[in-house]
């Protein structure tokens, strides 16, 4: 057996070395080295640095074969994929219930079976008359699916394993999946990581594209484990309000392409249709201008989404603490945004209850919204109309300041394909040409002054 390492640890700053020195070569104390306690017995013996396989290393430029991919024939689906589906990767669906998860991937399975490809669909939450039903209300059930209703892990891997393994493997949903491994009801979180794990593993053996399908919490995360999200090389979240029609496919996660790609649908009675024009149906297509409503050009990934925001501010005759509620944006920006208009421009919303809407169920994060957020607000406050077929984009300071952000020219190209014709935005990075009347503001009083000179 190999004679145990002595350690040295350098009492100052805590670095280790090999040999005693007597100046540490990490901080340059002198004397500050000092024996470690040897290695007991115990260590050295589940030390890891021997009797493994040696790796051999490879070049970062080394030629690999592109990534194979397979089109699920639903192009916002694909979109959102970031080209289709990778054979033996493991992607992970969430949403909310009733959101539309198990349609979805009907359709997307009963497209691939259409097209030669073996797609097999693993319910362990609906029994198959349930499925059959759904297939026959979609219009899918002359798709050569194998469908089957199953919860154990076992079951399903040993009926696949028996043949040519499936192009696509659904499993609806992991959370009723139960693997015989290890104790445990069925969607605890050893159980669904448990039961993840080999499933993963199998499509990862055996070139599966595995398509697992997992329940999701109030505050949004995949029910429980979180851990699942690791395992995976895509998490797709399918999110939208359920009470409007629109529902969209965002990648949260994508080892194999970007993230923040959309897929669009509609839910209709004959299934999800694909979107192709986001834009159209963020905007709520009115010709009259109304006092509280801007068009902010958002940047989905690389895809511009025209969406609209609305603004309703009520005075408040008592002394009650106004209410401030926001649908589709962060509340704590909005109030940022209220005391900058405060403070900078002299505007009061203290005793007016502020509520802001992004229309269509969308949800806004980019800081870009700024400044139409703060032109549907002024707008509201001062009951004027913007003027029609106008767009504003950018972020404002603390100080007041409307400044640069990301993608302007494509944003103000949508906006101008989308019969928009006029824009305000920061001073800075506009682009050479825009093809419509541009307005750079430095702040955000130039703002209101635009909102009260608008007709
Ligand atoms: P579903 O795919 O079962 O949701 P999930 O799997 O995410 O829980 O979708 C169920 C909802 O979709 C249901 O409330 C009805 C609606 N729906 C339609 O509007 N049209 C349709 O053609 C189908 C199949 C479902
Ligand atoms: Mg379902």
């Amino acid at each position: 057996m190999a004679k145990p390492k002595r350690r040295y640890v350098c009492a100052e700053c805590g670095s280790v070395a090999n040999r005693w020195q007597g100046q540490c070569a990490d901080c340059s104390q002198w004397n500050t080295l000092v024996e470690d306690a040897p290695e007991t017995a115990f260590a050295a013996k589940h030390h890891l640095s021997g009797g493994g396989r040696v790796l051999a290393f490879e070049k970062l430029d080394a030629p690999s074969a592109p990534t194979a991919r397979r089109s699920t024939s639903l192009a916002e689906f694909d979109r959102a994929l970031g080209g289709g589906i990778v054979p033996g990767s493991a992607i992970l669906m969430g949403g909310e219930p009733g959101i539309g998860k198990s349609t979805l991937l009907l359709q997307a399975a009963a497209a691939i079976a259409r097209n030669g490809g073996d797609a097999v669909y693993v319910s362990g939450e609906e029994a198959t008359h349930q499925v059959r039903l759904r297939a026959s209300r979609l219009g899918l059930a002359d798709a050569p699916v194998r469908l089957a209703a199953a919860t154990s892990v076992r079951d399903i891997l040993t009926t696949l394993g028996r043949d040519e393994p499936p192009a696509l493997l659904v499993v609806d949903s992991i959370q009723t999946m139960h693997s015989d491994m290890i104790e445990g009801a069925p969607g605890t979180v050893s159980q669904v990581r448990a039961s993840a794990f080999e499933l993963i593993r199998y499509a990862k053996e055996s070139g599966v594209a595995l398509v697992l399908v997992g329940h999701v919490t109030k505050d949004g995360t995949i029910a429980g484990p979180r851990v699942l999200e690791h395992m995976v090389d895509v998490v797709l979240s399918f999110e939208g309000e359920r009470s409007h029609q629109y529902r969209i496919l965002r990648a949260l996660k994508n080892r194999f392409g970007a993230v923040d790609e959309i897929g669009v649908f509609a839910m209709e009675g004959a299934g999800l249709t694909e979107v192709e024009n986001p834009s159209a149906l963020f905007l709520s297509g009115r010709d009259e201008p109304l006092a509280g409503s801007a068009v902010f050009p958002a940047i989905e990934g690389t895809r511009p989404v025209l969406v609209e925001i609305q603004a309703l501010i009520v005075r408040l005759q008592s002394g009650a603490t106004p209410r401030r509620a926001v649908v589709g944006w962060d509340t704590g920006r909005l109030a940022m945004l209220l005391a900058v208009l405060e403070s900078r421009c002299g505007l009061s919303f203290s005793s007016a209850e502020v509520y802001l809407n992004v229309a269509g169920g969308y949800r806004l994060v980019d800081p870009a919204a700024d400044l139409a957020v703060a032109a549907a607000l002024v707008s509201a406050l001062a009951d004027k109309p913007l003027p029609l077929r106008s767009v504003w984009l950018g972020e404002v300071s603390l100080a007041g300041e409307i400044r640069p952000v990301a993608h302007t020219p494509l944003r103000l190209r949508e906006a101008a394909k989308l019969g928009f014709d006029n824009a305000a935005g920061p001073t800075e990075g506009a682009g050479d040409k825009p093809r419509l009347a541009y307005a750079g503001l430095k702040s955000l009083s130039g703002l209101v002054d635009r909102v009260m000179a608008s007709a």
